[in-house]
């Protein structure tokens, strides 16, 4: 390799950068961590995050398959909380699992919650 390759080399005698293209480097994949680390924490640490009402995450999560002959009727069913949660984390067959990414701890809480204690929907399809 030569050193007149690129005018990367007169350039650099000429005006020194304040920060070597390396510590930028270092400090962007910091920051990149950092991100996912932020990312990766339990929403009950992120206080900002909003809470969806469990209505709105059935409605929108669980009850196009609950409810419409594709997954069995979950509501009025006194279904256990912990139960309910262990089948959103861990899934079974063709019930998909859902992340805390999607579904966040705080949400699933008040959702099993509200599935264990609500009643039966008579447009409901399915058993
Ligand atoms: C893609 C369709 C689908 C979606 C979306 C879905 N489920 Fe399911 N779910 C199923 C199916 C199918 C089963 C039956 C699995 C089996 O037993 O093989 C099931 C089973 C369950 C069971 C166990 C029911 C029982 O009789 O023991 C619970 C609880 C449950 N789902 C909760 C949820 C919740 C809460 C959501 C929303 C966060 C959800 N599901 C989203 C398809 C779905």
């Amino acid at each position: 390799m030569s050193d007149h390759a690129n005018g990367e080399s007169a350039a650099n005698t000429a005006r020194k950068p304040l920060v070597s293209p390396k510590a930028l480097l270092g400090v962007g994949l910091l920051v990149a961590a950092g991100i996912a680390a932020f990312v990766g924490m339990p929403a009950s640490q992120v206080e900002a995050t909003p809470i969806r009402p469990p209505e709105q995450v059935y409605a929108s999560t669980c009850g196009y398959c609950h409810g419409q002959n594709v997954g069995p009727i979950i509501l009025g069913r006194k279904l256990p909380a912990d139960a309910v949660k262990l089948m959103v984390r861990s899934g079974l067959n063709s019930m998909p699992a859902f992340r805390p990414t999607e579904i966040s701890p705080a949400e699933l809480d008040q959702l099993a919650r509200w599935i264990e204690l609500s009643s039966k929907d008579p447009k409901e399809k399915g058993k």
